[in-house]
């Protein structure tokens, strides 16, 4: 069985990496040491460098390491983090759903390692001061992980319909006061249009405090509408799902991906993309004789591993994380 490093004992710098030792364990302790040589493993969300430097450690140094983040400052902080590992790892900034694209560029056929998704935001990027992903930070609502993106927070706030809103904030995030906040969003921005973080946590405040539900929430009643929109400036599930297809072809056998979720929206994709692609037969229900003669890609997913109460106790970010894990056949 493969060393596990040192750092997974280590309390993380800026970024605390959620399920690190779980999620390395996964993409590399089934293999002894020798086996991992030459193998290729990707770390499609860098952040802060956390996991990628954990994984680095674990490998032997003729193994590849690839590291790829949509925002181009991760990239340059990493680029520090991760300076003097072996084996080195190879930066890209560039989004994981054009992920076949990249390892073309590289020259690289298949991972036959294996591949970590950390999915959602970094710390840093929600400390920014400028870049708008928090209420708790007055900034203007862009929420772009990349400069690449094409529109901002604000730009979907005062450009789509009420309805596109109200839909956007009830499937991406689950938010039971949907309508009225869409409306209450409507009115305001016939004035005068929504620019920044404070202006917006305050419109959704002022909703749950009309509904009496202000004082009765575990979380910041604009936490929702923050997600929503997070997710819909940065594409994040048809990307999710861009990837997924990709590394149905880009996986070798035996390869691993470890994917870690943070809300049942993109979990469900997750699950369901597995599920799905390990299926021994994808036939309508009902049919007597099996017609598809389906080959399953994967292997039957096991449960998704949660972290403990030390790591939440540490770390809140992770109470709502899940770890799923498949192997390519
Ligand atoms: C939770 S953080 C990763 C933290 C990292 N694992 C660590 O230990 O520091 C998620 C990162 O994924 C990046 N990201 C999100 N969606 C992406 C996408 N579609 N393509 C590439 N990077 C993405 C974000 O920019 C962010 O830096």
């Amino acid at each position: 069985m493969s060393r596990l490093p040192d750092v997974l004992d280590a309390p993380a710098v800026g970024h605390a990496s959620v399920l690190l030792a779980p999620a390395v364990q996964a993409l590399v302790a089934h293999q002894p040491p020798t086996s991992l040589a030459h193998q290729v493993f990707v770390d499609a969300t860098v952040g802060g460098g956390g996991h990628t430097l954990a994984l680095s450690q674990a490998l032997p140094p003729s193994a590849r390491l690839i590291g790829l983040d949509q925002d181009p400052e991760a990239i340059e902080r990493a680029r520090s983090v991760l300076a003097d590992t072996h084996p080195p790892v190879t930066l890209v900034t560039g989004n994981f759903g054009q992920l076949g694209a990249h390892l073309d560029a590289l020259g690289v056929e298949y991972i036959t390692g294996g591949i970590l998704l950390d999915l959602g935001y970094s710390a840093f990027q929600i400390r920014s001061q400028t870049r708008g992903f928090s209420f708790q930070t007055d900034a203007p609502l862009d929420m772009r992980m990349s400069p690449t993106q094409p529109r901002t927070a604000a730009d979907i706030l005062n450009t789509w319909p009420e309805a596109d809103l109200v839909a956007l904030f009830k499937t991406m995030a689950d938010e039971r006061l949907a309508r009225p906040i869409a409306r209450v969003i409507g009115r305001q921005r016939a004035v005068a249009p929504i620019e920044s973080t404070t202006e917006l946590a305050k419109l959704v405040s002022k909703v749950y405090a009309q509904k009496g539900l202000g004082d009765k929430q575990r979380i910041h009643p604009a936490t929702r509408v923050f997600q929503a929109l997070r997710m819909a400036v940065n594409d994040e599930i048809p990307m999710l799902k861009t990837c997924l297809e990709h590394l149905n072809d880009r996986l070798a056998p035996g390869a691993r991906a470890a994917i870690i979720t943070f809300h049942s929206v993109e979990d469900r994709v997750v699950k369901q993309h597995f599920r799905h692609y390990s299926a021994p037969c994808l036939c309508p229900p009902g049919l007597p004789v099996c017609q598809c003669q389906a080959q399953p890609l994967y292997h039957k997913p096991q449960k998704p591993i949660v972290p403990g109460p030390d790591e939440i106790e540490a770390n809140v970010q992770a109470r709502s994380a899940k770890l799923r894990v498949a192997v390519k056949r």
